[in-house]
């Protein structure tokens, strides 16, 4: 059996497909405001402002394509069981033929519906628009988990990270919870890596390597590594 190895990604991963992050200095949450856009209030208070934000954000990722850092992650399934557990809300992982994704904060290529969470529908003709319905009547909304709602695919994320032989960070700023406390479920005496060019705040973490370097660099590298 190949050994498991769990990489955790954000926003960095995708940077150098064009895709804004959040926080960096021309991230997203420069431009838009959290509490407008990205909240359960902001839904109830402007769903037409909160489509046109993910549509936007839709139309960008699907024109996107996987970089190198996407396609190094394909290649180490050679030889390690790989789960990513993703923050992202891109398909980028997918596109690049990773088998095993999991998507912390939901999917922009899906729509839900508002009465019963468990009605998940791909969206076909990349937009939601106001008036687009559940099959029980009641508007769609994005896929997405927003700021103050529950991360339902949380205890998945433990258990996998509980059996991970090797833990790897990608390309987060490690701020948002609880995503970012997932690596305190990781075994303490596996191997750990971050890469990331920034300083990324992280303490008390055994074993762990930091490779301050952009994805598409870092990680082709780490892989070549770990494939050897
Ligand atoms: N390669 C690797 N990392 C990079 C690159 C790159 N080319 N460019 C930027 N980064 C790093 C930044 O240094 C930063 O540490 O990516 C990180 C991006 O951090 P955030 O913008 O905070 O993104 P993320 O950590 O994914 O955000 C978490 O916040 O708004 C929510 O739901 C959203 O899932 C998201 C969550």
């Amino acid at each position: 059996m190949k050994p498991t190895l769990v990489v955790f990604t954000g926003a960095g991963i995708s940077a150098e497909s064009g895709i804004k992050t959040f926080r960096d200095s021309d991230g997203l949450w420069e431009e838009f405001d959290i509490n407008e856009v990205a909240t359960p209030q902001a839904w109830e208070k402007n769903k037409a402002l909160v489509l046109d934000f993910y549509n936007k954000r839709r139309k960008q990722i699907l024109e996107a394509q996987p970089n190198k850092a996407h396609d190094a992650l394909v290649e180490l399934e050679e030889k390690y069981d790989v789960q990513i557990i993703t923050q992202n809300i891109d398909d980028l992982h997918e596109r690049a033929g990773s088998k095993k994704v999991l998507h912390l904060h939901g999917e922009i290529t899906k729509s839900r519906s508002t009465v019963d969470p468990s009605l998940v529908y791909k969206i076909k003709n990349a937009e939601i628009r106001l008036g687009d319905k559940c099959e029980k009547g009641s508007q769609l909304r994005p896929h997405i988990v927003w700021f103050g709602e529950a991360v339902p695919m949380m205890d998945n994320a433990i258990i996998r990270v509980e059996k991970a032989a090797i833990f790897m960070v990608v390309g987060t700023s490690m701020a948002v919870y609880p995503a970012a406390g997932l690596i305190d479920y990781s075994p303490p005496q596996i191997p750990k890596y971050l890469i990331d060019p920034s300083d990324v705040k992280i303490n008390g973490i055994a074993n762990l390597t930091i490779i301050k370097e952009k994805a598409s660099v870092g990680l082709p590298m780490l892989v070549k590594d770990l494939l050897k």
